[in-house]
């Protein structure tokens, strides 16, 4: 049995997690703690990095010495601590690398930096059909900062067929829940609102961005039909000048907010299975998995379900967002491959996954 100690802090869920391996490899989560400031940025409407790295410095001993608890693990029976060292904020990631750095040194444990993109990837791992995964598998890998469709030819062997040309389609979520007067998180918030919603009630302009790039996405055209569509029109003057700006919750009287979200969620979701039926469809994957916090979209999950005869896999649910166990996941994996890192381990706020 391996059991390999998680942490997380890359964005702003301060996380901590005990993942145990059994001979044949097959991952069971024993304990999984996220302290989210979802409250705090909600107060600003997004993420502060000034203001979750400090959040993470306060938070961080409480919620790893939690996890040993709730998994009744001791230090000494653990195998190695694996933390996420980029992407992210660097700040946010400087805490858990350091901190993780500290205990490798005060327990004689191995180190294991890993990737958060990989990370989101093994969540699936965790998940009832562990069993079921093969490669080559297409990821879509969705999140608050990325929109990629990757090509997964065994672990850790990745090649990036496509991502977003502009925003990532989690900030699309985002933004348009600000706009609507949802709030933040704005992903939870448009699906909920969306239910009630008729997904045809409004028409926003997709993206076309030609033959060239099948494997692309965009979503800063969205945000702004969706602003056009509900709020007051600006004088023309201001309009010309590109002066239209994000008023939260400042609608027209005529707006049904459910029905924006739920024609935005749509429109948004067919902007995702478009290029990763095609991706799929090229590359001839046994599967395709969806990976990150937009995965947790239950829409986008039967949409694309329905359109493919290929299996979809994705996280359980509370493992979709941000958290400690993904990085325990993927750090068993580059643990059984030989990787340990030294002391002199970075963070790197861009660090890409192939
Ligand atoms: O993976 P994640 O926790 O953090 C990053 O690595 O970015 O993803 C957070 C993003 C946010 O943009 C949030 O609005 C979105 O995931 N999200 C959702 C849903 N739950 C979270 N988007 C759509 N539908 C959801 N149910
Ligand atoms: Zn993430």
């Amino acid at each position: 049995m391996t059991l390999i100690f998680g942490i997380e802090t890359s964005c702003d869920e301060t996380a901590a997690a005990v993942v145990e391996a059994n001979a044949e490899g097959k991952l069971r989560l024993r304990a999984n703690i996220v302290a989210s400031q979802v409250e705090m940025h909600r107060k600003y409407g997004g993420v502060f990095p000034e203001v979750a790295a400090r959040m993470h410095v306060e938070t961080i001993h409480a919620v790893a010495h939690e996890a040993l608890l709730a998994a009744d693990v001791q230090p000494d029976q653990l195998d190695a601590i694996a933390v996420t060292h980029g992407p992210g904020l660097a700040g946010s990631l400087l805490v858990g690398v350091n901190f993780a750095k500290g205990l490798a040194l005060a327990w004689d444990k191995p180190l294991i930096g890993v990737n958060h993109l990989e990370g989101h990837i093994y969540s699936l791992w965790l998940s009832d059909h562990a069993d079921s995964l093969r490669f080559p598998a297409l990821c879509l890998l969705i999140s608050g900062g990325h929109t990629e469709l990757v090509l997964v030819r065994g672990h850790g062997d990745y090649a990036l067929l496509g991502g977003t040309l502009d925003d990532a389609v989690g900030e699309a979520f985002d933004k348009v829940a600000r706009v609507l007067g949802l709030g933040y998180p704005g992903g939870p918030a448009i699906e909920r609102a969306a239910r009630e919603g008729n997904p045809h009630a409004y028409t926003f302009a997709r993206a076309d961005l030609g033959e060239e790039r099948p494997y692309a996405f965009s979503f800063s055209g969205i945000k702004t039909a969706v602003m056009r569509a509900v709020q007051p029109q600006p004088a023309h003057s201001r309009r010309a000048r590109g002066e239209e700006s994000l008023r939260e919750g400042n609608l027209r009287a005529d707006v049904n907010i459910a029905d924006a979200a739920a024609s935005f969620q749509a429109a948004a979701v067919e902007m995702l299975i478009e290029p990763t039926l095609r991706a799929a469809q090229d590359y001839s994957v046994t599967a395709i998995w969806l990976a990150g916090g937009v995965s947790a979209n239950k829409y986008l999950r039967t949409q694309l379900a329905a359109r493919t005869a290929l299996p979809v896999y994705a996280p359980p649910l509370p493992l979709c967002t941000d958290n400690a166990a993904m990085i325990a996941a993927a750090g068993y994996f580059r643990y059984a491959a030989g990787q340990r890192d030294s002391l002199a381990l970075d963070v790197q706020p861009m660090l890409p996954l192939a």
